[in-house]
């Protein structure tokens, strides 16, 4: 199965902290930027290298670099605060944006947005940290795909069996990157137990 739930011990202390309802928004920033870092550490551990030389102040070095490009895609709008932590690692990273929402007429999912850099030959690592229906984040796999994508990964902080299931049919090859499987969709399609409306929380609308 394409799912890896990253069990380090930090990373459930971290989601826990950000399920509580307590938890105000500064806080939620700052646990959504720490666990960040260490689901894309793995998200990242298989990533190709390629071998360059550089001088260090007293010989040359064989060392290495990734071998391709990466460019992270968040997943509007609550995958922002997911971007930050990742130029933070790895700040030679390009960000693509594509923003996708549901005609009122159909109820499909459509692009409103997209702006992105030259895909081909790049790593991709779609961000969402929510990955509920899956809905969205399909529409945002096909619309990079479209544009040239090749090896993608994604990385959320909490799944539902649904999306997770609805990426695994279409896409069997996508690796998901989370930190916690949880149970199921409510009829109101939020992830339970949760965190609540994710964007909300990071952006500080959520009373
Ligand atoms: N988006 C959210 O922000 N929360 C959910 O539970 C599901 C989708």
């Amino acid at each position: 199965m394409p799912l890896e739930v990253v069990n380090h011990p930090l990373a459930q202390a971290l989601v826990t902290q950000m399920r509580d309802k307590q938890t105000a928004s500064p806080l939620f920033r700052r646990l959504c930027h720490q666990l960040t870092t260490l689901l894309v550490i793995e998200a990242t551990k298989h990533f190709p290298l390629r071998a360059c030389s550089v001088e260090t102040p007293l010989e040359s070095h064989q060392g290495v670099a990734l071998a391709s490009g990466l460019v992270v895609v968040p997943v509007l709008r609550a995958g922002l605060g997911m971007v930050e932590p990742i130029l933070a690692l790895y700040p030679e990273a390009q960000v693509g944006h594509i923003g996708v929402e549901r005609d009122h007429e159909t109820a499909l999912p459509r692009s409103y947005y997209a702006k992105l850099p030259i895909l081909q030959g790049q790593r991709i690592l779609i961000v969402d940290p929510m990955l509920a229906t899956g809905g969205t984040l399909l529409h945002t796999i096909d619309a990079l795909k479209k544009a040239g994508a090749g090896e993608m990964s994604v990385v959320s902080i909490i799944a539902a069996p649904e999306g997770v299931a609805i990426i695994e049919s279409r896409h069997p090859q996508m690796m998901i990157h989370t930190a916690a499987l949880d149970r199921e969709l409510n009829s109101k399609k939020y992830i339970v137990p949760g965190i609540g409306d994710f964007g909300d929380r990071l952006m500080g609308t959520w009373s």
